[in-house]
């Protein structure tokens, strides 16, 4: 795995979840509150911090108590900030960020009252320690700098530039990157609204390096020594959350070019993982579940009726009494058939069971034993599974 350094902001996100983008002037309750670390560079960080890499950010940093709150989820994310330049004037940037569930829309007012990262501080870091080194496109005066000490000293070492929002002297910057990352935000800001035209344009500036740009629900867009490379979004993509969408798909594309992939597989990884962040609530355990087989969601299960699922060559049922789940096998204990065999199966309300349609065996859903019928206190085979925070119901 790498070591990588990312330089840009880190930010403390307040994040305000609600059911739907509020109307001006109007007073309504959120659904749930919460700070979180932020900033782009720092998102892309925390998605290769778990992906296993070593990963370092370098900034400013206030001296306030909100900077203390940072430092604390930067450690708590493994996110090491020994480098960072730490500023007496100035306080830590705080976004308020309103994320509407029905849409996934995020809406962020970003306060910003801190310097931006000096030349001489970076100047002193030994970045050939790193094998990668990745900009946020902002502090464009420093930033030249930066790339011209970056491509004099590191040999082999990729650099990437995110290009996020419209900067005077940008460009100046294009020409040094081996990797740059666009954001639809930008393309369509230089009157682009279409990415094949927008990464040509780009390409003349930049002809060296490998050309990325997500494009919202459509998907996203590479180019490579003029050759284009177009992935479509998955139209069934959960959308839950789309806060630090853009900075996942960042970091999809710098692991897969670290792991040696093209630039067509890269792009293809980058919108995978977007849209896995997308369908879930902020950035962390991004794939705590990927080795997990899913079942179903808890929504899906319908108060009374049983669902039957297949996994690992088993037929499982599924039954929800209130917010609790069980699962059997579908397997009755009594003649070896499945319990849906002659016909659906479902949980009588008020005793709480449920029935094998061949021969009326009645089986307690809480703990599978059979109540009344042929197979009377033998059970059905209990099947272990996890609910997650989302609902997501797991094979455990
Ligand atoms: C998301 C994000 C937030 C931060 C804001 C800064 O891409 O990095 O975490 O508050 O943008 O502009």
């Amino acid at each position: 795995m790498a070591k990588i350094l990312a330089v840009g902001n880190a930010v403390l996100d307040r994040v305000i979840d609600v059911t739907c983008y509020p109307q001006e002037n109007t007073e309504s309750r959120c659904l749930t509150m919460s700070e979180r670390l932020g900033g782009n560079a720092v998102n892309s960080l925390m998605v290769l911090a778990q992906m296993g890499h070593s990963v370092s950010w370098c900034g400013t940093l206030a001296q306030d108590s909100a900077s203390h709150m940072l430092k604390q989820q930067l450690n708590a994310a493994q996110i090491d900030h020994s480098t960072a330049q730490s500023i007496k004037k100035g306080s830590t940037p705080i976004s308020t960020i309103l994320v509407a569930q029905d849409t996934g829309s995020r809406t962020i007012s970003h306060f910003r009252h801190l310097p931006e990262l000096d030349f001489e501080h970076f100047a002193q870091i030994s970045i050939e320690d790193y094998d990668w080194l990745h900009f946020e496109g902002r502090n464009i005066d420093a930033l030249i700098g930066m790339f011209n000490i970056a491509t004099a000293f590191l040999t082999h070492q990729p650099i990437s530039l995110e290009v996020e929002k419209e900067r005077d002297g940008i460009d100046d910057c294009l020409a040094s990157a081996n990797i740059i990352m666009f954001s639809q935000h930008f393309a369509l800001g230089r009157g682009y609204t279409e990415p094949d035209n927008f990464l040509r344009a780009m390409q003349a500036l930049a002809p060296q390096a490998k050309l990325f740009c997500g494009w919202g629900n459509v998907g996203g867009f590479a180019m490579e020594e003029g050759h284009f490379y177009q992935v479509d979004a998955n139209p069934d993509c959960v959308v839950v959350d789309t806060l630090g969408a853009g900075d996942v798909f960042n970091a999809g594309i710098i692991d897969a070019l670290i792991r040696g992939h093209s630039t067509g597989e890269a792009l293809e990884l980058a919108v995978r993982l977007a849209e896995k962040k997308i369908a879930q609530h902020g950035i962390n355990h991004l794939f705590s579940n990927d080795n997990k087989i899913r079942l179903t969601d808890l929504n899906k299960l319908t108060a009374h009726k049983v669902s039957v699922v297949e996994a690992k060559g088993k037929s499982i049922v599924l039954a929800r009494v209130d917010d609790s789940v069980k699962a059997y096998v579908n397997n009755c204990p009594h003649a070896n058939v499945p319990l849906n065999s002659m016909y659906k199966v479902e949980i009588d309300p008020r005793e709480l069971t449920l029935k094998c349609s061949v021969h009326d065996a009645f089986f307690r859903v809480e703990d599978g034993v059979c109540v009344r019928g042929p197979c009377q206190n033998q059970a059905l085979e209990a099947v272990a599974i996890i609910v997650d925070a989302q609902g997501q119901v797991f094979l455990a």
